[in-house]
């Protein structure tokens, strides 16, 4: 017994480290726009995904993902893994397996984001629309302010489900109407027949960008 409980003692010990270890593999830098970019890490990552403030690595062999922020944000790591245990439980989002100083280690979910679905014309439902709402209304449930749901932080699973990843700024305090915007961009342009359903990826980005600088606005509820 006792061996046993020390054999699990330093299997854990052994993730731990694994982990650790591999976040301090990941070297970053910044490209002449001053955005991050992902200069070397372990032969174990892949890159999976680059965000605003993190880098989003698969562990190869596995079904994780680890989360490395950028070094200014690296105080994210607690924030999120914080709201990742309080809302615990459900399938709406990855698990949280172990989170360190600077990463987050959670499940991999197979799967595109919105924004792929769009610029690939995968066809995107209003059921999962509606399955959007019901992991938003969940997260108010627990007392959360569901933050900065946009296209790439929705992923759309093989079988059509939809789930949340990025949860960091669900403890914000503003109002963030992207969610609405883009239920609203979905009832009354891309659900009409004429609407193409497959929209280039610079297209998005420049809507995107006209979005967040304020100049187009969305009459979202
Ligand atoms: N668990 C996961 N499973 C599959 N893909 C993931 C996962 N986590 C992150 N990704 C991919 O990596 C990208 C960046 O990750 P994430 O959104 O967590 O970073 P971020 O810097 O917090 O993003 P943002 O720019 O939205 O603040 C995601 O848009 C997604 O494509
Ligand atoms: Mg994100």
């Amino acid at each position: 017994m006792v061996t046993y409980i020390l054999y699990i003692l330093i299997e854990e010990e052994i993730a731990v480290k694994a982990a650790q270890d591999l976040a301090g593999s990941i070297v970053f830098s910044k490209d002449k726009r001053g955005m991050y970019i992902v200069k070397s890490f372990a032969p174990e990552l892949k890159v999976i995904g680059i965000g605003r403030s993190a880098a989003a690595f698969r562990i190869r062999e596995t079904d994780k993902v680890i989360k490395v922020f950028f070094p200014e944000y690296t105080h994210i790591a607690k924030e999120e893994a914080e709201i990742y245990q309080l809302l615990e439980g459900k399938s709406y989002f990855p698990c949280l397996y172990e989170w360190g100083d600077n990463y987050l280690v959670v499940d991999y979910i197979e799967g595109k984001t919105l924004f792929s679905c769009l610029t690939e014309g995968v066809l995107v439902t209003s059921d999962q629309i509606k399955g959007v709402d019901e992991v938003i209304s969940y997260v108010k449930k627990k007392g959360l302010n569901p933050s900065d749901i946009h296209l790439n932080n929705i992923l759309v699973t093989p079988k059509g489900e939809v789930k949340v990843i990025d949860l960091a700024r669900f403890r914000e305090t503003k109002d963030c109407r992207q969610w609405s915007d883009l239920r609203y961009a979905f009832y009354h342009y891309y659900s009409r027949p004429l609407f193409p359903k497959r929209l280039p990826e610079f297209f998005l980005n420049f809507i995107s960008s006209l979005y967040k600088k304020n100049i187009l606005r969305v009459k979202g509820l």
